[in-house]
């Protein structure tokens, strides 16, 4: 009973000593948004965000002057994430097709938003936005929520087929109908991979019309379902606890995001096989259909959620070594780099997303995720060093941090943050600050 708000206490610690480094400025961050895992929120919660999803369904599009091609609020970010996926606006080099989008994979290329450093910044950006269109178009008044695909594994007394965000009613439904032979789902990347590939069949988007795809094809008329194709064992492979400690463990940002980003597949006898690595793959080649394609996968809503699982690795890695992590950019990419958000919002340079609650006033980010990492590891990592987010979420559940993984996974979902954070738009202070 009294341990908990010693505990609180120490937590908030590394944030002050933060501050304290140049004591004239105030805390930024007037409210912090709190983003809870998909299973955290209450069914009605769950049910309260799809709805807001389907506002955006509904609302005039603000991209049009842009992009043509869009018929609503949602396909504004769509028709941004194609394009951005082929070079953006700044097209420095030739980006044609999938090759293109990919250019950089290892490499130093800074356009494009997939195989280069842009990768983590630019959809960490592009979330904050849309939870902010939600928030402010759609009645949202949460934070952006996220999955956390370790809790759909075996391992952590999960299941695929039974994740809550996959139910019909309270989720984004399950998967695409199974082809019959000869037939052809999604003609792009992703086709012919998982165990279904035509429409899907319930939940909340069974009857989306998606307009802008496959590929980074942006003509008008193209008007399709919305496809899923799971591939279980793909989504577990890489969901598992070890493919996010090893990304955990990586030294600096380059390595980061090359294990978030590449998965280790062969194919072997036209099969694809996946070997770790990459949980960025998850989403895409584990759900598949849609969220298989490069360019338009976003037109799936479980992108949001999938991006977010990945935007809160990067944080908890970054929360290891916060004072060294929140500039390291690796190579090819600085600080100063601009990210171009189309019509959707101003092009901000890469330091002004290192830090989700903005300590130094120069950003615009404040928002925090509810649980950090200690589902990963069996004791908290580094002394001295909190492994997670530094909330007292996280302070309170390293407490039992010496019981065995699956239990922990397990309470993960049952643990609440003190109640004063759960009110208003996700919310810990009373004023807005946002971009
Ligand atoms: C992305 O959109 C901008 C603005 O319409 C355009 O100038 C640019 O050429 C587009 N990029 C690609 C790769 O289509
Ligand atoms: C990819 O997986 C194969 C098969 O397990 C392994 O031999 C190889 O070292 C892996 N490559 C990387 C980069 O992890």
């Amino acid at each position: 009973m009294y341990l908990q708000p010693i505990l609180t206490v120490l937590a908030t610690l590394p944030v002050l000593s933060l501050a304290n480094t140049s004591p004239a400025s105030p805390v930024p961050c007037k409210e912090i948004r709190l983003r809870k895992e998909w299973r955290s929120l209450t069914v009605d919660q769950r049910k309260k965000y799809i709805k807001s999803v389907q506002c955006m369904l509904t609302k005039a599009p603000k991209s049009k002057a842009h992009f043509p091609i869009v018929t609503n609020r949602y396909e504004d970010f769509v028709a941004l994430h194609a394009n951005a996926s082929a070079g953006g606006r700044d097209l420095r080099q030739s980006t044609g097709g999938f090759a293109g989008a990919l250019g950089g994979f290892g490499g130093s290329m800074n356009t494009g938003i997939h195989g280069t450093g842009t990768f983590l910044p630019w959809h960490r950006y592009v979330v904050w936005q849309y939870e902010s269109v939600l928030q402010d178009e759609c009645g949202w008044d949460m934070g952006q929520p996220y999955w956390d695909w370790y809790l759909d594994t075996p391992a952590a007394g999960g299941s695929w087929l039974k994740s809550p965000l996959f139910d019909p009613e309270s989720g984004f439904g399950g998967n695409g109908a199974k082809l019959k032979a000869g037939e052809s789902g999604l003609k792009g990347f992703g086709a012919g991979f998982g165990t279904g590939g035509g429409c899907v069949v319930d939940g909340p988007f069974k009857d989306m019309k998606l307009h802008i795809g496959p590929g980074a094809v942006m003509k008008m008329g193209s008007e399709r379902c919305l496809t899923r194709s799971f591939n279980i064992e793909a989504g577990e492979a890489a969901g598992s606890k070890e493919v996010v400690k090893d990304a955990l463990a990586s030294k600096d940002f380059q390595t980061l995001r090359m294990a978030v980003e590449m998965p280790n597949i062969t194919f072997t006898g036209g099969k694809i096989e996946r070997h770790g690595g990459g949980f960025h793959n998850v989403g895409h080649g584990g759900v598949g259909g849609e969220m298989g394609d490069p360019f338009t996968s976003i037109n799936d809503p479980i992108f949001f959620l999938h991006h977010t699982g990945i935007d809160r690795v990067w944080q908890m890695w970054q929360d290891q070594d916060l004072q060294k992590r929140i500039s390291d950019t690796g190579t090819g990419l600085t600080l100063k780099t601009p990210i171009w958000m189309g019509l959707e919002a101003p092009d901000r340079p890469v330091g002004d997303v290192m830090d989700i609650i903005n300590r130094d006033g120069k950003g615009f980010l404040c928002y925090k995720y509810e649980t950090g990492s200690e589902e990963y590891f069996d004791k908290p990592a580094a002394s001295g060093k909190p492994a997670g987010p530094v909330t007292s979420t996280t302070s309170a559940m390293s407490t039992s941090s010496t019981t065995s993984t699956t239990i922990q996974a397990k309470s993960m979902t049952t643990a609440r943050p003190p109640k004063a954070m759960g009110k208003g738009k996700g919310a810990v202070g009373p004023a807005t600050s946002r971009n």
